[in-house]
């Protein structure tokens, strides 16, 4: 029988006791239920190729794909895995100018996964295949308490709003802004709930990321105001979970009721190399803007 610890009071364990490559269905059945409580669920000590991590993902649901993604991303990997790594083609790590360390800087920023697309990713299953000395860590953040922990005026601000997410703010941020206008994957810009109620267990999360560029009828300055100040809010420490990596962990979080971010580390001298899957939320499909009105008082709200 798997065991659980609680890693912070609100939210994240670890399980041990389950081998991913292995798992029974009483396993899988376990993990669902600690994730329904924890959202972040750390399986230490696995040992894991390419194929097994889609394999044991793909027993939580369906796998996100990542072949629209532009080649950067894919890293001649299978179009179900992600390769989040500082390695260049030759196993070195790449230099601060590399196109492909550029883009791992938009982990740095507070989001969910995939919330750019129409279906966003549900789980995401990150594994540690060489990881770093000294840090590298990788941050969650409750987005339940989140909205559990909103002031009763923020809360009606904020329920009914909607935001705009797109695959490109965070990188457009950082000073990217070569995109290949050509490619639905980088252009598609769609529209999510900022309040959404988990079906498990009907309890309300905020959610944020930091693909949302901005509020849909609200003009964009009051709208980034207010997804900044809430972002703010949702990352206060003590609603912070830091996962501190071992080489074998397989980490777990639901992207429905969490936010997640990378932590800075010296890659030019160490070696980071993780690899990602996700299974995708249809239940949370984004939604067609046409017909949100934001009312007046909101708009003077959010200023
Ligand atoms: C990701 C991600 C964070 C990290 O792979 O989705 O955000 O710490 N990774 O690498
Ligand atoms: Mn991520």
């Amino acid at each position: 029988m798997p065991t659980l610890t609680p890693l912070s009071p609100a939210f994240a364990a670890r399980i041990e006791g389950i081998d991913a490559a292995r798992a029974s269905e009483a396993d899988v059945a376990f993990i669902r239920e600690a994730m329904k409580t924890h959202c972040v669920v750390v399986l230490p000590g696995q040992a894991i190729d390419g194929d097994e991590q889609a394999d044991f993902a793909a027993r939580f649901g369906e796998l996100d794909s990542y072949e629209k993604m532009s080649g950067d991303y894919a890293r001649g990997m299978r179009k179900d895995l992600l390769n989040v790594s500082n390695l260049g083609e030759d196993g070195k790590p790449v230099g601060s100018e590399d196109r492909r360390r550029l883009l791992d800087m938009g982990n740095r920023f507070w989001h969910t996964d995939a919330s750019f697309k129409h279906v966003p990713a549900h789980l995401s299953m990150l594994y540690g295949i060489t990881v770093t000395r000294d840090g590298g860590e990788t941050q969650f953040a409750d987005m339940r308490v989140a909205w559990d922990s909103l002031d009763d005026d923020r809360k009606e601000l904020v329920e009914g709003l909607a935001a705009e997410h797109s695959s490109t703010t965070a990188r457009r941020f950082l000073g990217f802004n070569d995109f290949r206008e050509d490619n639905p994957a980088v252009t598609n810009r769609v529209t999510h709930d900022l309040v959404r109620v988990l079906p498990e267990t009907g309890r309300k999360t905020l959610y944020l990321s930091s693909h949302a560029d901005h509020i849909v009828g609200m003009p964009v300055p009051n709208g980034r105001l207010l997804l900044s100040e809430l972002t703010e809010h949702a990352t206060r420490p003590e609603n912070v979970f830091t996962h501190v990596w071992s080489a074998g962990d397989l980490v777990i979080w639901d992207n429905r009721c969490t936010m997640h971010r990378s932590c800075r580390y010296r890659a030019d001298r160490e070696t980071r190399q993780l690899r990602r899957t996700s299974t995708v939320a249809p239940e949370f499909a984004a939604r067609d803007p046409a017909g949100i009105e934001v009312p007046a008082w909101k708009i003077e709200a959010a200023a």
